[in-house]
């Protein structure tokens, strides 16, 4: 099939490249600067294997790149609308993005394809709003809902290795032009209509979010009454109505999805008088986490101003550089309401533009005079730092481990030999117990 993709964002970028990857033409369409990067294989994205990928798709001439909507739509079997959709005013979806993608299909005759494939993620009702909206402009064409599953850190093999393919569409022949646009992917494929496949999206995610402020809930409780929710969690996970997976207490989840995505449901279940307490409980426990675990901190120093917080990890999970939506940015803001310094150190998030932290360039650094350190993201680097030496360069050795990255042998030497305070999440500190657990 011959593909025009508007937008080169995560789910945008990593579309075309395994599109292309599974034999296709892709025109991939963005700004004029971020086309400029693109065609010299400058990525903004860090993300694993995208680059050797999109190199490849290139050189193979199945992947191009282009400004013009309307140009790179002439030909096309199919276009793909892969734009931001953020969270407005009112807590609305923004769908300026995809209005403009619209606008320039209708300003130029004969370039609007028969398939327009919607893979951001967008508000329940509104494909069957653009469908009629092209059609009143005397445009026939299909708009599908297509939503996308992929997460940050794993895009490609998330990509190419679904779950499940989800086709909200209303005629044989759009789900006929899907069927051969996934050719080559084996996943089970789910067809519906456009509205219930927007909300699986929407539900998707939402269920995620929900699992993860459940484990965080229940890691509070363990903290009250001297359980582990590491073993509480394992246990929960084995049943396989439960399931395992995103059950892994913290700091919360961050990124540019699940807050997002709560808060358009939230919108649309207000719209229709509902208010959906799961959800709201869901985001609530999730905001609270940061500040939770900064009071942790302050109770041990007792007065928090000028104290130098160490911080490792920006970005809002391991393998990526993305840090929209970032926990670190909720603790950054809290540091500064509080005259905490802080630095920090990422494996990839370097030389950013963030006010107001001081960026080292290793961990080491980030722990020297530290009168804390905090472990932000879960970089597998961070496990396996000398952390004798790391609790050694800090002032005041306490370590408040954010996503439980360190091992119980670890743990133990840094607690009972270096005489290190270490705060974990959703299991008890004392020393004591943590003796106990490691020697059974
Ligand atoms: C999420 C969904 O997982 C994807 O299925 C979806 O396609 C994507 O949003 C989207 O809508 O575009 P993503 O935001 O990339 O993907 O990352 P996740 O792996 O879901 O992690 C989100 C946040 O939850 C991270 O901050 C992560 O650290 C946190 N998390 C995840 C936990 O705190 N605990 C867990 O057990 C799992």
């Amino acid at each position: 099939m011959r593909l025009t993709i508007i937008g080169t964002g995560y789910v945008g970028l990593v579309a075309a490249v395994c599109l292309a990857k599974l034999g296709h033409i892709v025109t991939a369409v963005d700004r004029e600067h971020v086309i400029q990067d693109l065609r010299v294989h400058k990525l903004t994205i860090w993300e694993p294997d995208l680059q050797e990928m999109l190199e490849t798709c290139r050189r193979d001439g199945r992947l191009s790149f282009d400004i013009d909507i309307a140009h790179a739509s002439r030909d096309a079997d199919a276009l793909m609308i892969a734009v931001g959709t953020p969270i407005g005013v009112n807590g609305q979806t923004d769908l300026s993005q995809i209005d403009d993608v619209i606008a320039q299909l209708k300003q130029v005759d004969g370039v609007c394809p028969p398939l327009i494939i919607m893979k951001s993620t967008v508000p329940v009702g509104t494909c069957d709003e653009l469908e009629a909206n092209l059609l009143a402009a005397g445009l026939q064409t299909e708009v599908v809902f297509n939503p996308e599953f992929l997460r940050q850190g794993s895009a490609i093999n998330d990509f190419m290795n679904p779950d499940r393919i989800v086709f909200g569409c209303r005629s044989h022949l759009a789900k006929a032009a899907l069927h051969q646009l996934y050719k080559g992917i084996n996943a089970p494929i789910q067809v519906c209509d456009r509205r219930s496949a927007e909300l699986i999206k929407y539900a998707s995610n939402a269920f995620l979010a929900m699992k993860i402020s459940f484990a965080n809930m229940i890691a509070d409780v363990c903290e009250g009454y001297d359980a582990d929710n590491r073993q509480v969690m394992q246990g929960v996970g084995a049943d396989r109505r439960i399931g395992p997976h995103f059950l892994r207490d913290g700091i919360g989840y961050g990124g540019s999805c699940f807050s997002k995505d709560l808060q358009s449901l939230l919108t649309s279940g207000k719209a229709i008088g509902r208010s959906l307490p799961l959800l709201e409980a869901t985001a609530q426990i999730n905001e609270e986490r940061i500040p939770q675990l900064l009071e942790k901190l302050i109770s041990l120093w007792g007065n928090p101003r000028g104290k130098r917080l160490g911080v490792l990890g920006i970005s809002f999970k391991p393998n990526t550089n993305d840090v929209r939506d970032a926990p670190f940015l909720t603790l950054l803001r809290l540091c500064h309401l509080y005259g905490i310094e802080v630095q920090t150190f990422d494996p990839v998030v370097q030389h950013t533009s963030i006010d107001g932290v001081i960026q080292m360039d290793t961990a080491y650094e980030v722990a020297t005079d530290a009168d804390a350190i905090i472990i932000m993201t879960e970089w597998p680097q961070f496990a396996e730092l000398d952390w004798v030496l790391m609790a050694r360069l800090m002032h005041q050795p306490i370590l408040l481990d954010g996503r439980n990255v360190l091992s119980d042998e670890v743990i133990s030497r840094l607690m009972l030999v270096e005489n290190v305070i270490y705060i974990p999440v959703g299991r008890p500190m004392e020393r004591a117990k943590l003796t106990l657990s490691v020697n059974l």
